[in-house]
């Protein structure tokens, strides 16, 4: 990686990721990728050039891949899960007709593609515990079904055109610096935010409800590591199951009760969020991204509790 365009680059995963490749590849042109409406803005609008690129523009996408002889294209612009369940069509125009779009500008243009897939791509049918790598998918949302779709137009491009593309199923992302939007694991983002504002929280999913969740740090690194990894031990590329914790609502606020005694959850369960959630399996079996490329997940729930509550409380304690 050299030369990379991030699409989606003021989302979630976007406006941190672009940092750090800023700081990891700094001979190299690191392009803020965002439409009109989601701008750039401070340090990431300072620290490098930024283009306007619609994933729905395939010109625009070849244009700025030319100008900057991009070699590498990180894939990010997608509607989130509860998001997708409302607006379908548009989330198929983006995560299905917009990596189209991608793939043959990396087609025609030699790039590398990453794009994440998602423990959406699962559904009621796959094993809930330890989910393999390679089992049944199935999913009943929109979210899951252009998750699923991606990963398997992914895998064509390789085998068919060459093209290098490799991809991560990422659990729920949990980070202080942009916040998700209208997914369904967002809860365990917006806890934080109410505990170190010293707010009650509403749980909008139900106690026992577990899931795979994340810490950016190790998000953004396994997406850099899968791209920089020798390709020839893979065995798989669209997608690689990667985890590092699972837990309910119950477990995240009682360890944020340590660290905040007096914080306080309530329950008003959203019944779209629920039912999704309860599609989705209860942790992952990463044993082949660790074997394939070395993948190893370094917080746990309790390091990336101290560290979230670290940076939210000295943001709204200023
Ligand atoms: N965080 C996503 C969502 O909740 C799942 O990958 O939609």
């Amino acid at each position: 990686m050299k030369n990379v365009l991030i699409i989606g680059s003021t989302g979630q995963i976007g406006s941190e990721l672009t940092m750090k490749l800023r700081g990891i590849y700094k001979e190299g042109n690191i392009i803020a990728g965002y439409i009109p409406g989601a701008e750039p803005k401070g340090e990431l609008l300072e620290s490098g050039p930024a283009a306007v690129v619609d994933i729905t523009n395939e010109q625009q996408i070849a244009e700025t891949v030319s100008k900057y002889k991009i070699d590498t294209i990180y894939n990010l612009a997608a509607l989130l899960s509860a998001v997708a369940e409302a607006k379908p069509q548009l989330a198929w125009k983006i995560g299905i007709g917009g990596l189209f779009n991608v793939l043959e500008v990396a087609r025609e243009l030699h790039c590398a593609v990453f794009t994440p897939s998602s423990i959406g791509a699962f559904g009621t049918d796959t094993p809930k515990d330890k989910t393999p790598q390679d089992t049944v998918r199935n999913p009943r949302t929109m979210y899951g079904v252009t998750k699923v779709t991606g990963e398997l137009l992914s895998n064509y491009y390789y085998i068919r055109f060459g093209v290098d593309t490799r991809s991560v199923r990422f659990p729920g992302l949990i980070s202080y610096v942009t916040l998700p939007g209208g997914g369904t694991t967002d809860y365990a983002v917006d806890i934080f935010y109410s505990a170190a504002k010293g707010q009650k929280f509403v749980c909008p999913i139900k106690a026992g409800t577990f899931m795979d969740m994340m810490y950016m740090p190790d998000a953004l690194r396994g997406a850099i590591e899968i791209m920089e990894a020798d390709a020839t031990k893979f065995v798989h590329r669209n997608s690689f199951n990667i985890a590092s914790m699972s837990f309910d609502p119950e477990i995240i606020y009682n360890n944020i009760k340590k660290y905040v005694p007096g914080f306080q959850m309530e329950y008003q369960v959203d019944p779209l969020r629920q039912a999704i959630a309860e599609s989705w399996p209860n942790s992952l079996d990463d044993t082949c991204a660790r074997q394939e490329w070395g993948w190893k997940p370094e917080y746990d729930l309790d390091t990336m509790t101290k560290d979230m509550l670290a940076k939210l409380e000295a943001r709204y304690k200023k």
